[in-house]
């Protein structure tokens, strides 16, 4: 098959480093894609949001079938194009989507169905939401309602911390995303990420992983879009995962396909488990970054089949395998991420560290510049991905791959998969 994935981070190298390893694969392209993708399919200039150049290039390739990687391209709809064109896909059309893009229609879903999740409101007006956030017990949980790249979320200590807040997102500091706000309860617990596949009616549950959000050591400083995961995710025992999703996972899918909106590509469960039990924090309409990245150096399966079941509605013919290793990664981001990060800076050393054994590196954020030398051209930039038999062995691999790159422009946290770590001690 001819297979077009959009994207360019770090995700969008896993995916292609999967599928490129399929029989099935007959010529991979990937659009924009980036230095690493590069390396495995053949990168075209097109933007993830430009529509009609992805569908004019997929008719002039005779691509057989499209992989759309991040969110902004699935809230806007692409998968709805791409259908409308006779051309196969795999992601969400927008109307399943809005479980991502909005948080306050994926609140209202968890409370017509009993589903366990905070407490909220949904908010139209700065006025109102103070008023509420008013005699709200601390920390308030501020949020706005559409996509903020993983940034839209403040959680308040103080109530002057939470009007800020408040003013600030409807003031327009997130865009439109902060038109709407939902205010909720903070939710105490380990934080996990869970992955199931959907056809619209039959899930394949996939696996778990946990990502460390903050950009410093011991979960200190601004949010990111994630500075490493490892997976499986320590806390989430069997018993959590069935619990999860009999109560959080099968009846979303049954309503989504119940208010005519099947579900269909991989939903990423973002949960909280509490005293109480596993509650959502949010969905994802999309493979989680970098958790796809520590899913495809655990999977055994052929991706693409799996992929190919989502888009035919046949998810019940398939089964999903995996390695026995845990896999665990590490993001490298230019100096100055989440803020304001330093483009351009020159990486050396990959070559070595990518030969060591049990290493992928897959590319987030890089370039080439016009001499050919490996630059930074984002905020996350490198993914250090390493498999072992323990978090300890692969974190221990995944560090000594980060000593051998020479990037002085670069930093990453030096404690990803602590929290297994710990209780690896406890056990
Ligand atoms: P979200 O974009 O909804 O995933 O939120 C970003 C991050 O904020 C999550 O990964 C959590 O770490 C945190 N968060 C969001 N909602 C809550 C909540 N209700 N209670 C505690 N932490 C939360
Ligand atoms: N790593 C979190 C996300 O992809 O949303």
């Amino acid at each position: 098959m001819n297979i077009l994935v959009i994207g360019g981070g770090g995700r969008e190298h896993a995916l292609c480093w999967a599928i490129a390893a399929s029989p099935l694969t007959n010529k991979l392209y990937c659009a924009p894609g980036n230095a690493g993708i590069a390396q495995v399919a053949e990168c075209v200039a097109i933007g993830a949001m430009d529509f009609d150049r992805i569908v004019a290039f997929a008719r002039e390739k005779k691509i057989d079938f499209v992989v759309i990687g991040p969110d902004d391209p699935i809230a806007g709809g692409l998968a709805d194009r791409l259908e409308a064109e006779g051309i196969k896909a795999f992601g969400p059309s927008k109307a399943a989507a809005e479980l991502e893009w909005s948080k306050g229609f994926t609140k209202d879903l968890c409370a017509a169905e009993d589903i366990p999740t905070a407490r909220y409101r949904r908010f139209g007006d700065a006025e109102s939401a103070k008023d509420y956030a008013a005699d709200h017990p601390l920390p308030i949980v501020v949020k706005a309602d559409g996509l903020a790249l993983g940034k839209g979320v403040i959680i308040a200590s103080t109530r002057a911390e939470a009007s800020a807040a408040i003013d600030a997102m409807f003031a327009g500091s997130f865009g439109s995303a902060g038109r709407e706000v939902v205010i909720e309860e903070f939710l105490e617990g380990e934080e996990v990420s869970y992955f199931v596949l959907s056809d619209g009616e039959t899930i394949l549950p996939l696996t778990s992983a946990q990502d460390h959000k903050r950009v410093g050591d011991g979960d200190t400083g601004p949010n990111t879009g994630g500075m490493g995961a490892y997976s499986p995710a320590r806390a989430l025992t069997p018993e959590l995962e069935r619990d999860m999703l009999e109560r959080i996972v099968r009846p979303t899918i049954r309503a989504m396909a119940q208010r005519g909106r099947p579900y269909k590509g991989v939903l990423f469960a973002g949960l909280m488990l509490t005293m109480d039990g596993p509650k959502l924090i949010e969905y994802n309409a999309r493979f989680g970054d970098p958790e796809c990245q520590v899913l495809m150096t655990r999977l055994k399966s052929d991706i693409v089949p799996l992929l190919l079941a989502v888009a035919d509605g046949a998810l019940k013919t398939v089964d999903v395998r995996w390695h026995d290793h845990v896999a665990l990664s590490v993001v490298m981001a230019a100096k100055g991420y989440p803020e304001a990060p330093q483009k351009g800076t020159e990486i050396r050393g990959l070559d070595a560290a990518a030969k060591l054994d049990g290493i992928e590196i897959f590319h987030a954020g890089t370039g080439r510049r016009s001499d050919g030398a490996l630059i930074a051209n984002g905020g996350r930039v490198l993914n250090i991905t390493a498999t072992g038999r323990t978090v300890a062995e692969a974190q221990a691999r995944a560090y000594r791959a980060v000593d051998l790159i020479d990037w002085p422009g670069g930093f990453c946290r030096r404690d990803i998969g602590w929290r297994a770590l710990v209780q690896d001690r406890k056990t």
